[in-house]
């Protein structure tokens, strides 16, 4: 596209929607300069054109209906910021599309359950959809996988994903608070959502990941194989063993390929306290990936916010206007195998156990003799101290196996469970060494 213009329509004024509008009406001359475009608003369209905003909007026309806007003539890009996985905002990116308008989006519900079908559908009207801001805001992860490092043959993708959940671990390990605690926290200072199920119960991060391992791995994009478990039942005692072991607890996404078949994951994991993603702390978010021809390489920075995630936009406006045409998803629509996933059943690894058990005599034996006949070796088991639990005799247990897999685990505690009476069911969390 060699014009000297660029037209785009902003559907969605929450905060990245003003925040695309303040980047242009600050940056306009640097954007100018790099484009030799003149990008103009030609619409913007909200559920409530009165609502108090923190961006003067009075200048640029506005539209009831989003889906007019999407079909104007006039129009050169749609950007969609609306969010939500159906609805209006489906509505609108298929308008945008079928009036073969490019479409950009921050939408990553919108792509992870409808994906591969509005990407065969840009296809089919020789449009395109770009979405660096629906991953790990400003971090140019979409670019670096389906660009940068497009020759390598991707092994495993692990991520921080979700700045929400960040946060909370985060809170929780430096203040010794509560997860309800540091969930009031984040929610005062503006890092949770008034309603944060999405987050803390690991859908959001997972929406991010089954776009990346699509990308990554070249393979349609497969939502519902990812098995996916929040933050929710992690407790500061969780938290403060770990410490003690040398972990950090981090909410990950991990794509990872093994014998071609995938396992995609959302769960909480020990990660080496050492560890490079250990390091991300807060709200923020990381990608590792690793590569045939890079080994291992780690992308950090904002994952959300007004403008780091509106400047990701930019990124891909700029995209239109340079023409890039790569393929949406890094590889040719009728180049990507169908998702062959795997279970994590047989997946190797060494796990963190926190049971809580009656204090009397016999109980660490039964422990030790169940896990022996389980073939299950123990690194390192540990009474601790809790003193809410200390009137009722009950007392936290932790362990640290060595490599073993789920089948043997759950089988495991299933039996310490029979044998020892608990109130609580054992906290499980895999180690990703
Ligand atoms: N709610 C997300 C998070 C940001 O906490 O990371 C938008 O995807």
């Amino acid at each position: 596209m060699n014009k000297k213009t660029l037209k785009i329509g902003i559907v969605g004024l929450g905060s990245v929607g003003q925040g695309v509008i303040k980047i242009l009406q600050d940056n306009s001359e640097l954007i100018k300069k790099k484009t030799n475009t003149d990008i103009q608003i030609i619409g913007i369209c909200a559920k409530d054109k009165n609502k108090k905003r923190d961006i003067a909007i009075h200048k640029y026309k506005w539209f009831d209906n989003p889906k007019s806007l999407a079909e104007d003539k006039s129009l050169d890009v749609l950007i969609e910021l609306i969010g939500g996985e159906d609805g209006i905002a489906l509505e609108v990116v298929e308008s945008a599309i079928s009036s073969n308008k490019h479409v950009i989006t921050a939408n990553k519900a919108l792509l992870a359950k409808h994906g591969n079908y509005l990407f065969g559908l840009a296809e089919k009207n020789k449009v395109t959809i770009l979405y660096e801001a629906a991953v790990a805001g400003a971090i140019p992860i979409i670019k670096t996988l389906r660009e940068s490092t497009a020759s390598n043959d991707i092994s495993a993708l692990y991520g921080i994903l979700n700045g929400t959940c960040n946060y909370i671990l985060t809170s929780m390990e430096r203040d010794s608070i509560t997860f309800d605690e540091a969930l009031e926290k984040a929610k005062e200072l503006g890092f949770a959502e008034a309603d944060p199920t999405f987050d803390i119960e690991g859908y959001d991060a997972a929406h991010k990941l089954s776009i990346l391992a699509s990308v990554s791995f070249s393979q349609s994009i497969a939502f519902n194989d990812i098995s996916i478990q929040g933050i929710k039942n992690i407790s500061l005692d969780d938290i403060l063993a770990a410490k003690d072991y040398g972990y950090k607890i981090k909410l990950l996404g991990i794509a990872k390929k093994n014998y071609n078949k995938l396992t995609q994951n959302v769960r909480p994991c020990l990660v080496p306290s050492e560890s490079q993603l250990a390091k991300i702390d807060w709200e923020k978010n990381a990608v590792v990936i690793k590569g045939g021809f890079f080994g291992e390489l780690t992308l950090s920075g904002p994952g959300a916010g007004r403008l780091p995630t509106a400047s990701a936009v930019f990124g891909d406006i700029f995209d239109i206007i340079n023409e890039t045409n790569y393929p949406s998803l890094g590889t040719p629509l009728s180049n990507l195998s169908e998702n062959i996933s795997s279970d994590n059943y047989n997946e190797k690894a060494r796990f963190y156990l926190r049971f809580l058990l009656p204090d009397v005599s016999g109980t660490m034996a039964s422990i030790t003799n169940i896990m022996a006949k389980n073939n299950i070796s123990i690194d390192d088991i540990t009474q601790r101290i809790s003193k809410k639990m200390f009137k009722q005799n009950l007392v936290p247990i932790t362990i640290i196996t060595s490599t073993t897999d789920f089948v043997s685990i759950n089988k495991a505690v299933e039996d310490i469970n029979k044998n020892n009476y608990s109130p609580i069911s054992p906290n499980i969390i895999i180690i990703e060494d």
